[in-house]
């Protein structure tokens, strides 16, 4: 688990507020080692991967809400590198957010010590390399936050909760990937799935007490495939998704997009032996399957069945799938705005964004770009929120490149760094409008938001009418069918500089990608947090004076 040492002493946080980290809470404190390594997931092939203190996947971060996180990372890689933390809001505080927009990456050999609160969040979470192609090397862990015992959660206590990671897997090198795309290839199909790091093994991964119940929290760390997760012979009870309480339906078997989180609570209500758990790749013409084993402790070594649960098919499915989540209204949970308190459906929109994907193969071989709005995304040197707060902002980027309504048919492509200028607390509507043939997934950091409506064909204003304006799942991630869009709806009322990404990373890699500045009009702790002392620095900002800080 890590070197976890767990204070709860009041006085440590001096100088915390420096920091951006809030007092009185407890703290985690983890040292983490980056180093590359050999493993063998696929059939036996060894390839180089990231592990994070020797351990593929990393390790699991177990906080409680309002925990303060403080992990140092070492980079013993040869290239420079960031961890994000997805799902994560750090209020007031983008300088943790562990993008190239927000932060300088740590170079090899070098440290940086990121410090955040789990502010007013429960849930199932997880933080993986933003840098380069690295996730395709692994990088990534669970990140789980407890609620605080005085906060009733509905549902009882289960016996065990288990944190499972499932992911489609390359066999080729993350540099061998960067170079297909760098050369305007694809990544092509991948090799297999893992899950938590295995494709298949005999030995059970998970043991349930027959009777009782337990938690499984999945997460799709993978690159590209949405992929469907189910157990042989048990149902599934959805209890959370991305932070946020659900009602809670049965399901056979659930689909989770690239970056997406959930929460199941299974009974082991069946006769004991050993069972599969099943994840197989969704919408690709030969299913990728991997399969993990799960043993009743009193049914060790009475093998599973080798009939396994069949996957669902076709996109109408998990499209009807995503309209009976819902957000349990009733649950009480940490959160900025209480679960039901919070009436999206009766504030004003002010602004609509529509964000429309393209591809573009440009001119030569070498031009494969993906963009937003016919903007594809470049990384400045000097990271967009560093600009901003030197306020050198003009010489690094423009903001509003590109328009709120996209003309219909985007022919090119520009390669320029994409940054939206949103007001601080305005009430947005954001379309998230798919052309293509593939499925697309997106995720906001710094906010949840509401996922309002999701329909094949193309969004326009009359389809306000059929919103969900009562209850849909608070979250961060969502998925765009084919052909189809999504309407989302947020407060941007968390001041700091914002990624929207797609999940699916070859198009993030290549340009997929914008940032929401979002700036208090006045330079206030009470909005924003200043830029840590420790924040390494690098492109136009490395050596400038700091500007006076923000205050009261
Ligand atoms: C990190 O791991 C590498 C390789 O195992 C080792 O050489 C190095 O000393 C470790 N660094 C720290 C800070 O533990
Ligand atoms: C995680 O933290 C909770 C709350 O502090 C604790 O009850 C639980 O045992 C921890 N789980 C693990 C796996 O460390
Ligand atoms: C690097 O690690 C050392 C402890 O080994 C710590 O004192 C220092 O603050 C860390 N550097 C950064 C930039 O966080
Ligand atoms: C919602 O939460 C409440 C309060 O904890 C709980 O009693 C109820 O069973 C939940 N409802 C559903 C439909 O999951
Ligand atoms: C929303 O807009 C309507 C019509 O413009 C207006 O009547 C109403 O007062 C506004 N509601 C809020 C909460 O601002
Ligand atoms: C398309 O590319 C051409 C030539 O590079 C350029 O002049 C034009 O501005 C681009 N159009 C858009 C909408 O970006
Ligand atoms: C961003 O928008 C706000 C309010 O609409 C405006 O006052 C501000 O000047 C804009 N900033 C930039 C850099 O365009």
């Amino acid at each position: 688990m890590g070197k976890v040492i767990l204070l709860i002493l009041a006085c440590f946080f001096c100088g915390a507020m420096i920091s951006g980290v809030q007092g009185e809470d407890p703290y985690l404190f983890f040292t983490w080692n980056v180093t590359f390594g050999f493993i063998a997931p696929l059939s036996g092939v060894p390839q180089q991967a990231i592990l994070i203190n020797g351990q593929f996947p990393g390790p699991n971060i177990n906080a409680t809400t309002n925990n303060n996180i403080v992990i140092n990372v070492f980079n013993n890689l040869d290239e420079p590198f960031l961890l994000t933390w997805s799902g994560i809001q750090q209020r007031k505080n983008s300088w943790q957010d562990g993008m190239l927009g927000t932060n300088c990456p740590i170079q090899p050999g070098q440290n940086y010590t990121y410090h955040f609160q789990v502010k007013d969040q429960i849930g199932s979470y997880m933080y993986y390399p933003s840098t380069d192609m690295h996730r395709a090397a692994g990088g990534f862990g669970g990140l789980r936050v407890n609620s605080r015992l005085l906060i009733p959660v509905p549902y009882a206590d289960p016996a065990d909760d288990y944190t499972v990671l499932i992911g489609d897997w390359y066999i080729k090198s993350h540099l061998i990937l960067r170079e297909f795309l760098d050369s305007g290839r694809s990544l092509g199909r991948p090799d297999g799935i893992l899950i938590n790091g295995r494709q298949k093994s005999d030995e059970p991964m998970f043991t349930m007490e027959p009777g009782k119940t337990y938690k499984y929290r999945i997460c799709n760390v993978g690159l590209k495939n949405s992929l469907n997760f189910r157990i042989q012979g048990h149902k599934l009870k959805l209890v959370e998704m991305e932070g946020s309480h659900t009602v809670q339906n049965v399901y056979e078997s659930l689909d989770v997009h690239i970056g997406q989180c959930l929460a199941v609570l299974v009974t082991a209500d069946q006769p004991p032996m050993e069972y599969f758990m099943v994840v197989s790749s969704r919408f690709t013409k030969e299913p990728l399957l991997s399969t993990a084993v799960i043993s009743y402790t009193t049914g060790k070594g009475i093998k599973a069945s080798p009939a396994l649960p069949p996957a669902p098919t076709g996109w109408a499915w998990s499209l009807n799938q995503f309209r009976t989540f819902r957000w349990n209204l009733t649950a009480s949970a940490a959160r900025p705005n209480p679960q039901g308190s919070y009436h999206y459906g009766a504030i004003n929109i002010t602004r609509t964004i529509k964000l429309v994907n393209t591809v573009s193969r440009g001119s030569g071989y070498k031009n494969l770009r993906y963009g937003i709005n016919g903007v594809s995304h470049v990384n400045p040197e000097t990271p967009l929120k560093f600009a901003e707060y030197y306020n050198i902002a003009d010489k690094v980027f423009k903001y509003d490149v590109i328009r709120d309504d996209p003309p219909p048919k985007i022919t090119n492509l520009t390669n320029e760094p994409n940054v939206l200028n949103v007001t601080f607390r305005t009430f947005v509507e954001i379309i998230f409008e798919n052309h293509e043939k593939s499925l697309q997934s997106y995720n906001l950091d710094g906010h949840s938001f509401f996922a309002v409506a999701m329909e094949a064909g193309r969004w326009t204003p009359e389809k306000r009418m059929n919103y969900n304006l009562l209850d849909a799942v608070s979250r961060h991630t969502i998925q765009v069918f084919p052909k189809s869009w999504v309407a989302i709806l947020l407060t941007f009322d968390n001041a700091g500089m914002w990624n929207i990404r797609s999940e699916i990373w070859e198009r993030t890699y290549l340009g997929q990608q914008l940032y929401a500045s979002v700036l208090s009009p006045t330079r206030s702790l009470r909005d924003e947090y200043n830029i840590p002392d420790n924040a390494p620095m690098c492109g136009v900002v490395e050596g400038l004076a700091k500007p006076p800080p923000y205050t009261i």
